[in-house]
């Protein structure tokens, strides 16, 4: 795997590759790799002939009273990982190649990112500009035919396709499912905060969702189901920042399952770690297609 910080030595590395009508895939990251950065690495391996990942620790999406100064940062050992996962190409740029001084631009996404982790009394809806732009930069310097996000963080890949599809990137968006460890922690680099005790209790979110989603698939109403993840995390004696049923698309709030899918989100303190979760409830309904049969 060839390491790249600039944006000149990357337009240099993917010339002959674009020329070539190589597919180009990319896969953006913060860097302190886990399995679930590397399951988008191997997606992308799969169905792309270059792999490029990105790894940046975009200040522009950290709240002034967030963890940017101690987000994990371990550049040798996610340059192993990544060259194993099978990525050829690792551009991380240094902060002022990418905001230069002067850079007064910002991508804005409406709506979708003022609810749930984007409400202004959470991280607020400059946490999702602040994704918006980098990502839309990455896109732009990259030119990837796929681009590769996690399901883990749901909102985020909602607000990205609305980018895309609203800008007309040439870009194709994959988002692939939440790897999670054995006792159904999602994988995440701020797991890497979790005192022990912590680190016990956080399974407590997995389980709260799985029982909303049973709760879902048999039919229960919104409120029910969530009040039954509400009894989970009441047990794991975690407190949600925010637990919510809404549309898995548009993120409207919903009352019932039996439409669209549904996206059950949370978000939840615990310890010194900031955790979000979240499961999709297909439609309990059968399709009227089938129906008619
Ligand atoms: P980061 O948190 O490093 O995550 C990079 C990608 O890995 C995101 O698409 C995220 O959804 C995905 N991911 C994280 N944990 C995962 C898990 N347990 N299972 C599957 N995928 C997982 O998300 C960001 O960085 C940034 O916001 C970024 C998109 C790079 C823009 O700065």
């Amino acid at each position: 795997m060839k390491v790249v910080r600039t944006k000149d030595d990357l337009k240099e590395e993917l010339a002959a590759p674009r020329r070539d009508g190589r597919i180009i895939g990319l896969v953006p990251t913060m860097g302190s790799l886990h399995a679930g950065h590397l399951s988008l690495l191997r997606a992308a391996r799969g169905e792309c002939d270059v792999v490029v990942m990105s790894l940046f620790v975009n200040p522009a999406q950290f709240g002034p009273d967030e963890d940017l100064a101690g987000y994990p940062r371990d550049l040798e050992h996610d340059i192993e990982l990544a060259t194993a996962a099978g990525a050829d190409l690792l551009y991380s740029p240094a902060d002022a190649e990418v905001y230069p001084e002067g850079f007064a631009t910002a991508v804005t996404v409406s709506g979708l990112t003022e609810v749930l982790c984007g409400d202004p009394a959470r991280r607020g809806p400059e946490h999702f500009r602040g994704v918006t732009t980098i990502v839309a930069k990455l896109l732009n310097l990259v030119g990837p035919d796929v681009a590769y996000f996690g399901q883990k963080d749901a909102q985020q890949a909602v607000v990205i396709r609305r980018m895309v599809e609203d800008l007309d990137f040439p870009v194709r968006i994959e988002v692939m499912p939440t790897v999670r460890e054995p006792d159904g922690l999602a994988m995440s680099s701020r797991n890497a905060y979790l005192a022990p005790g912590d680190r016990e209790r956080a399974p407590g979110i997995h389980r709260a969702l799985n029982a909303a989603a049973a709760a879902a698939r048999a039919g229960s109403t919104a409120a029910d189901a969530l009040a039954a993840a509400r009894a989970e995390l009441d047990s794991a004696g975690i407190e949600p920042e925010y637990l919510e049923a809404r549309d898995a698309i548009d993120l409207t709030p919903i009352e019932t399952f039996n439409g669209r899918p549904a996206l059950i989100a949370v978000a939840a303190r615990v310890g010194d770690a900031r955790l979000i979760d979240n499961v999709v409830v297909e439609s309990t309904q059968r399709p009227e297609r089938q129906e008619q049969r």
